[in-house]
């Protein structure tokens, strides 16, 4: 039986949509927008005017994610090193484009249940911003559906370094470092990511093959996808395709796959069950010298 497409989805995202298992759909999927210049230099354009285009696609990428019930997405719109490295000039319009979305933006993430969150050093963006950004967390913290979470002025090493700072400090308020108890679960929770699951899916555009220090720990065992599509041209029928492309995966942590499970399950019950010299050859001399000689790192 096919999936009922949710409403909202135009005729080509309900094409798509209809490719896909409704159960399997990722629930956090990270998008790192790049090639905002590029589209802008192929159009003889300032490199701002790629930014105001990518509005759009993040608009119709938020809309999709939200009427399919994605739990969460998150994109990376503006890294550290884009605060530091890059003219005065394109920061600034960065900064009054994003003021500008929020503000405009607002009634269309209400309309869509969905509930915005930031990561990344806010207290380093300018104070006007700062402003419109938690009024418009505060605007959309009812929400219940799909957390849209912006990456703003984001690095994943300095998440980490933030995380670690974090912890000690905690620590030094409950007792000092003698009572500290650290696993993966108490370094997550110091992270910035601390509201979300692990993304499953992280999307990059452009044809870029990094994750440029975007969510280092918490990207550990997601899929990744890149599209040669520039960030500005990116709509929600794109991610649909990210998604059938995710679905074709499979998953496995670390670990194998049925098959192959049974396979491995298979032959080491004949590799423990061969008798020393028989042709199976795992106990010849030969496999013994060589195990020897693995032992010794050779
Ligand atoms: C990367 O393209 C994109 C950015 C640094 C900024 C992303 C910003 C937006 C998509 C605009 C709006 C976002 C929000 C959330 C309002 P690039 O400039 O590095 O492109 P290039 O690699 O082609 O030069």
């Amino acid at each position: 039986m096919q999936a009922k497409v949710p409403a909202g989805l135009d005729h080509k995202e309900s094409e798509v949509y209809r490719r896909l298992d409704p159960d399997r759909l990722p629930r956090h999927i990270a998008i790192i927008m790049d090639g905002n210049g590029r589209w802008a230099k192929r159009r003889h354009m300032p490199r701002v005017a790629g930014h105001r285009a990518g509005v759009a696609a993040v608009r119709s990428t938020v809309e999709t994610a939200a009427r399919i019930g994605i739990h969460a997405i998150t994109l990376y719109a503006f890294s550290e090193e884009n605060w530091k490295k890059r003219p005065k000039s394109e920061v600034d319009f960065l900064m009054r484009l994003l003021s500008r979305y929020l503000k405009a933006e607002l009634p269309t993430l209400n309309n869509n249940n969905v509930r915005l969150e930031y990561i990344g050093r806010q207290h380093e963006l300018p104070k006007d911003v700062q402003e419109r950004m938690e009024w418009a967390r505060q605007n959309t913290a009812k929400n219940t559906g799909t957390v849209l979470t912006l990456a703003l002025n984001y690095s994943a090493r300095s998440e980490i370094v933030d995380a670690v700072r974090s912890l000690l400090k905690a620590a030094s308020q409950n007792g000092g470092l003698e009572h500290l108890q650290i696993d993966e679960d108490t370094v997550a929770e110091h992270l910035y990511t601390r509201h979300l699951p692990d993304p499953d899916l992280v999307v990059r555009t452009s044809g870029e093959m990094r994750l440029s220090n975007f969510l280092l720990w918490q990207l550990a065992y997601a899929e990744i996808y890149v599209t040669p599509t520039l960030w500005p041209d990116f709509r929600g029928v794109h991610l649909l395709e990210a998604l059938a492309e995710y679905q074709k995966r499979e998953r496995r942590y670390g670990g194998l796959n049925h098959n192959e499970a049974s396979a491995a399950e298979r032959s080491a019950h004949h590799f423990n069950h061969a008798k020393p010299g028989t042709d199976s050859g795992t106990n010849s001399n030969d496999s013994q010298a060589h195990d020897a000689k693995l032992a010794h790192g050779h």
